[in-house]
């Protein structure tokens, strides 16, 4: 590590003044003519912050002189130097009216004696006198990059007319300043305006009422959380106006509020225990007001799972980031314009139909008396992109950004204009094409009609090649199938399910997905991978429907429904240990062939009793398993707005790091606590800390006597052996340390008595959801938002 960071550093320099050249201790101070090089590092002298060089992820090898958290195992950078040029000299040159500039181009020896830097506890970075604390030179503080730490100020200078503004990086590897800023309103209102391109306000905070932001009611000292933790202060006197907030110095809390990459103004808190930074603020809260947070030519969806997708005939620009959730580099065509402005010539540009949206800005209105005329204009300028027409004709010149889906509140029509060879069967359609395609179609129908009847008449299933074992449906069919959906067997993540029966008399449960909005190939693709799944404890997908913007999964019927009924109905009769102990051990096979047996690896994401559904002899099923990749990268905000499934996440979700199998083995250790205890692990947090059963189990097995859960009456006729040890794998899953964690392999092993397990130490994570500190109360309001 040491020696790849030596070769690719230069110094760090401050102050070129010749003077003493002692060698550099771990300490907050860099005397003149010091320097910093490979991985050495300021610290402040509470070891909270250091200063060094870094390397941001995805930064492509390029290495940053910054600040960041010392004490944070996730690299948190709050300032980063020269991030324009990526410098790898940074100098702070004061020149002799002692107005401090930042350069790295003049190496100036003016002489100021005796200047040293200094990072302070708070993560600002000083330059000052050597012996007059107060003589400040220069101060990281007066810089902002991206980041708003406790006790900086965000201000307006009345005098100079200078707004110290937070600048967003430009992608998540590139400190660079990005389109979004955020600062007091240039204009001299008492507000907070978030800009993209220094220019477009697409948030306000609204005014300063002497409490708080008319538009951020929440955002005030008695109304904040923690509560208890923070001070605000606003002050607007002739020179200045600012807003500053502090931490109190009893409360240990490192929080910070950033300008995201995607526009989003965010404040975060560092939460110990999950290990984690926990978001407890957003602005703007409609993601979609965020301008051109999707780019160009993509469609912003609030309710969607991932906000932004291409256009039709578009492709997204920047892949990778796109993956990061950072979609601002937009789309791009598959195919050029032709623009050819002949309307005799069948290759002329095509345009696409999209209706209910809401209209993408700066459009220009022209005259045209009807929507032909209005079509005909736009073809007729080359950089004409798109039009509607409800009335007035509004056309759109090269870029088309902020379009968004009816979610929007909007019922509008838009026409985007494509090359002819995206949209099929366009082009100027000769008679006989017309009478190929008709008489193709008459015929087609008929064989549809004919197999279609043959299909009914012989019970068996046709089966599409293409997607291996699995049944490609029409919607008519399912609608068919369902009475027209009209049976509901329950809604579960994804969507709602409905009872259906097929020709051959087997039932059949069809999910209406929702929130969808991949390509029909994808989708495809991916339920074929899901299809060739076969497992006794894996629910069976038997078929699908893609249709349009419909999504349907057909699976196997199971007549006794999802565990957490016979866990949690008051009315269901309790189930025997016996029987419990195969379903712990059978969710564990199933989920053990998803992560260790099947061709690519499969992280279910979603475990919860809900999600278990169990045959007529109670054998259980995993349901929902691939659909977390169905759904792609946005996941994680699905599940985190799902009521009730907090209880089921790993520490690991709502830090953002990558997700493994052990996040299941984390819900499953949990759901096993539910199985043993019969009864919901969050209900009692609430009621009582006592009877919070995942702590009780680890403190009685501290103490070594698990059969006292037997005498508390808690479990009936369990064999004792195995209770003990499911109450053990129960421990061991949910430890915040991933790698403490057993696999799915080893439970199946441990639950059958094959291996044994050691004593498990008591889950910190779990200590504090017990607790129902200020910390996971708000954590849990947060992820149900
Ligand atoms: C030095 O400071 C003065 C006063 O603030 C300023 O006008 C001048 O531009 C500075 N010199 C340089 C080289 O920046
Ligand atoms: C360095 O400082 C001197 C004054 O001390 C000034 O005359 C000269 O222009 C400066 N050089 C540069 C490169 O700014
Ligand atoms: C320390 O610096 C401040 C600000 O430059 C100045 O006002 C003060 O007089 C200095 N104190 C001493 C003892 O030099
Ligand atoms: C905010 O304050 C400014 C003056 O400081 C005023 O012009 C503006 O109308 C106020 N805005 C609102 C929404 O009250
Ligand atoms: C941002 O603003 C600048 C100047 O106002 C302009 O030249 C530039 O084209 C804008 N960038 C975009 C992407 O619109
Ligand atoms: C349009 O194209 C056709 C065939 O290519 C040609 O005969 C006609 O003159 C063109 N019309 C114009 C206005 O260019
Ligand atoms: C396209 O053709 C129409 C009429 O045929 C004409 O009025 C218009 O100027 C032409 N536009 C271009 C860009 O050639
Ligand atoms: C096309 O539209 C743009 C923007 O309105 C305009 O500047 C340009 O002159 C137009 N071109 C033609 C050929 O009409
Ligand atoms: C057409 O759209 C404009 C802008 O969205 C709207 O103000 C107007 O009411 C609409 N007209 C009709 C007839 O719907």
């Amino acid at each position: 590590m040491a020696t790849r960071l030596c070769s690719c550093t230069l110094p760090l320099l401050l102050l070129l003044l010749a003077l003493k050249q002692s060698p550099l201790h771990a300490s907050d101070t860099l005397t003149t003519n010091q320097q910093l090089s490979g991985n050495q590092k300021l610290i402040s002298q509470d070891g909270s912050f250091a200063l060094g060089f870094f390397q941001p992820a995805g930064s492509n090898g390029k290495w940053y002189i910054g600040i960041w958290y010392n004490k944070i195992p996730e690299q948190t950078s709050v300032w980063a130097a020269n991030r324009e040029t990526n410098d790898r000299n940074f100098v702070v040159l004061v020149n002799h009216s002692k107005s401090p500039i930042r350069s790295t181009n003049i190496k100036n020896n003016t002489a100021v004696s005796s200047t040293v830097a200094v990072l302070l506890n708070n993560g600002n970075l000083l330059v000052r006198h050597e012996s007059n604390t107060s003589a400040v030179l220069w101060q990281s503080f007066d810089d902002i990059t991206d980041t708003w730490l406790p006790g900086n100020k965000l201000s307006h200078n009345k005098k100079t007319g200078i707004v110290k503004r937070m600048t967003s990086w430009k992608d998540r590897g590139d400190p660079t300043p990005g389109m979004f800023s955020i600062g007091l309103d240039p204009k001299g209102s008492t507000q907070y305006v978030l800009l993209w391109n220094s220019s477009v306000v697409y948030w306000a905070s609204g005014n300063w009422t002497g409490n708080s932001f008319i538009g951020v009611p929440e955002l005030s000292p008695t109304n904040s959380y923690p509560n208890s933790g923070y001070t605000f202060q606003f002050v607007d006197n002739d020179e200045e106006t600012y807003f500053t907030y502090t931490v109190k110095s009893d409360v240990q809390i490192f929080t910070r509020a950033i300008i995201d990459v995607s526009g989003l103004f965010q404040a975060f808190v560092w939460m110990e225990a999950a290990q984690a930074w926990v978001t407890f603020f957003t602005q703007p809260k409609a993601k979609c007001s965020v301008y051109g947070m999707c780019g160009e030519s993509s469609m912003c969806s609030e309710n969607a799972a991932s906000s932004c997708s291409c256009l039709k005939g578009f492709t997204e620009n920047n892949p990778n980031n796109w993956i990061l959730n950072d979609n601002t580099a937009g789309c791009r065509r598959n195919v050029p314009l032709k623009c050819v402005n002949n309307s005799t010539v069948t290759k002329q540009d095509r345009f696409y139909l999209i209706n209910n949206v809401k209209l993408p800005d700066s459009a220009d209105i022209v005259n045209a008396a009807n929507i032909h005329d209005c079509e005909l204009i736009c073809l007729s300028n080359c950089s004409c992109t798109a039009y509607s027409h409800n009335g007035t004709c509004l056309v759109w010149h090269d870029h088309l950004m902020n379009l968004q889906d009816s979610a929007g509140g909007s019922s509008d029509r838009i026409f985007i204009r494509l090359d002819a060879s995206e949209i099929p069967n366009s082009g100027t359609k000769k008679w006989w094409i017309m009478c190929i395609i008709i008489g193709g179609f008459i015929i087609l129908s008929l064989g549809i009609t004919i197999v279609y009847f043959l299909y009914k008449r012989s019970r068996i299933c046709s089966i599409n090649q293409g997607d291996g074992p699995l049944i490609s449906f029409k919607y008519s069919d399912l609608q068919f199938l369902t009475r027209n959906f009209s049976e509901r067997l329950g809604a579960g993540s994804f969507g709602t399910v409905f009872k259906g029966v097929l020709p051959d008399t087997t039932t059949v449960a069809v999910k209406k997905l929702e929130g969808f909005r991949q390509g029909e190939k994808q989708f495809r693709a991916e339920v074929s991978t899901i299809g060739n799944i076969q497992h006794m404890n894996l629910i069976r997908l038997l078929g699908f429907c893609s249709e349009g913007a419909k999504r349907l999964l057909v699976y196997e019927y199971m007549p006794n429904g999802s565990l957490d009924k016979h866990l949690f109905d008051s009315g269901s009769v309790t189930l025997s240990w016996k029987i419990k102990h195969q379903i712990s051990v059978g969710i564990a096979k199933g989920l053990a062939y998803l992560h260790e047996e099947c061709r690519d690896c499969i992280i279910h994401c979603d475990i919860k009793p809900q999600n278990i559904l169990l045959d007529a002899s109670f054998i259980p099923k995993v349901a929902d398993f691939g659909l977390a990749k169905l759904l792609g990268r946005d996941f994680s905000r699905v599940l985190t707005s799902m009521r009730g499934t907090i209880g089921y996440l790993a520490p690991e979700w709502i830090s953002g790091e990558a997700i493994t199998t052990k996040a299941d083995v984390f819900s499953y250790g949990m759901m096993l606590f539910e199985i043993i205890s019969g009864r919901r692990n969050l209900e009692h947090r609430e009621t009582s800390m006592e009877t919070f059963f995942p702590m009780l189990v680890a403190r009685k097995l501290l103490e070594g006597e698990v059969p006292g859960l037997l005498v508390e009456g808690l479990i009936n006729g369990a064999d004792e052996r195995e209770l003990e040890r499911a109450c053990k794998v129960a421990c061991w899953c949910v430890q915040g340390n991933e790698s403490s964690r057993p696999t799915m392999g080893e439970i199946v092993k441990i639950l059958e008595g094959v291996i044994d397990v050691d004593m498990p130490p008591v889950p910190r994570y779990l200590e504090v959801l017990a607790e129902g500190s200020e910390n996971v109360k708000f954590f849990s309001y947060e992820a149900t938002k």
